[in-house]
């Protein structure tokens, strides 16, 4: 392997830009390539973030031989069809959340890996940032106690001009496998796999779930309540009550962005537990975690593990069966 871990970004849209940047704070990373589906896009997006050599298609991208490892970045309903084609042409991959339509297709992409002794991650970069790790330690010590319930919300009003993948079924259109996800993310973070999930929607005009709210059951009796919505801006965040204390990750819980507000006592003894900050937008931590596995030659992260994604794939397969949100391919 060269001096530096060597990038490709596959699809130059709104994600791509932030990590583009966000690979300045890698020391171990070099951008060296992007593609897109329009030569012009692709040059503009090279030139912005100094990669080497810029392309006007994901093909040619995915044959550069001095490519280790592609980022893909493209809408999740693209993302097994990108993912096959980096996996075909020998590159190490992390591909963007959802990592698939549904469970079927996250399988078929990790086989594939597996089967050709390649790299591949799910970009669920909230499991890398340091305000996550905080908050996990916290539960770990016991902090608060049992933990009986999660509640957490992630809604916004998509700004205009809307992008194709917000709607479009064909590209993953919905608030589940968009935001849903990182709800269905936090509660399985501290409560694991639901026994029982109930669920219902909202279907926008293209059929596609406009709001969504489920319920993740489990035997011991903990509830996670989740929810998220297009057709409302909420306040994002999660709350993860114990038997002794609660934690509230406030807006953008997901991100680096969000406080970890804890309350030890009822009702009012908050108390603001400090966390590394950080410059950028903090997609350089799981972008240096990719460069260390690749350096140690793994095939698998340590930390977002495959059977990680394939049990978050499950759980989502679960509650859109429930709530009647389907996808062609889901057949
Ligand atoms: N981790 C996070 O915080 C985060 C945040 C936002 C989004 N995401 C995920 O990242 C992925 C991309 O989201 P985004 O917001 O970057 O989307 P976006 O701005 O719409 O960009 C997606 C890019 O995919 C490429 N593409 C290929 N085929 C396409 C098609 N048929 N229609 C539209 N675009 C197509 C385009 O790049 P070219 O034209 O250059 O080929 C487009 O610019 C999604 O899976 C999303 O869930 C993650």
């Amino acid at each position: 392997m060269n001096n530096k871990i060597r990038w490709g970004i596959l699809g130059c849209g709104n994600i791509a830009a932030k990590f583009a940047s966000d690979l300045q704070y890698v020391s171990d990373a070099e951008l060296v390539a992007v593609g897109s589906r329009h030569r012009p896009v692709a040059d503009e997006f090279a030139k912005k973030f100094s990669a080497r050599v810029s392309y006007g298609s994901y093909e040619d991208l995915v044959n550069d031989h001095e490519v280790d490892v592609i980022y893909v970045a493209t809408p999740h309903g693209l993302h097994h069809e990108h993912v096959l084609l980096c996996i075909e042409n020998e590159k190490a991959v992390l591909c963007e959340k959802a990592f698939a339509i549904n469970q079927r297709q996250a399988k078929e992409m990790i086989d594939a890996a597996k089967k050709k002794n390649l790299f591949l991650m799910e970009a669920l970069w909230t499991k890398f940032l340091p305000n996550y790790a905080v908050v996990q330690q916290m539960i770990k010590a016991g902090k608060l106690g049992e933990i009986r319930s999660v509640l957490v919300n992630f809604g916004f009003i998509p700004k205009k001009p809307i992008a194709a993948r917000i709607y479009d079924p064909k590209l993953g259109g919905g608030t589940m496998l968009d935001i849903g996800i990182y709800n269905v993310f936090m509660a399985m973070s501290v409560l694991g796999k639901p026994d029982a999930i109930e669920a219902s929607m909202t279907p926008s005009s293209t059929g596609v779930d406009e709001q969504c709210a489920a319920t993740l059951k489990y035997n011991n009796g903990a509830i996670a309540q989740i929810f998220s919505s297009f057709s409302s801006n909420l306040a994002t965040e999660a709350h993860i009550n114990g038997d002794k204390a609660r934690i509230r990750l406030t807006h953008r819980f997901y991100s680096p962005a969000a406080e970890i507000e804890f309350y030890p006592d009822y009702p009012d003894s908050k108390q603001i537990i400090p966390f590394e900050k950080i410059d950028g937008f903090g997609y350089h931590y799981e972008a240096s975690h990719v460069g260390e596995c690749l350096r140690k030659g793994l095939t698998e992260s340590p930390v977002m593990t495959h059977a990680d994604t394939l049990s978050l794939m499950e759980v989502l397969d679960k509650i859109r069966a429930a709530a009647g949100i389907h996808y062609d391919v889901d057949v």
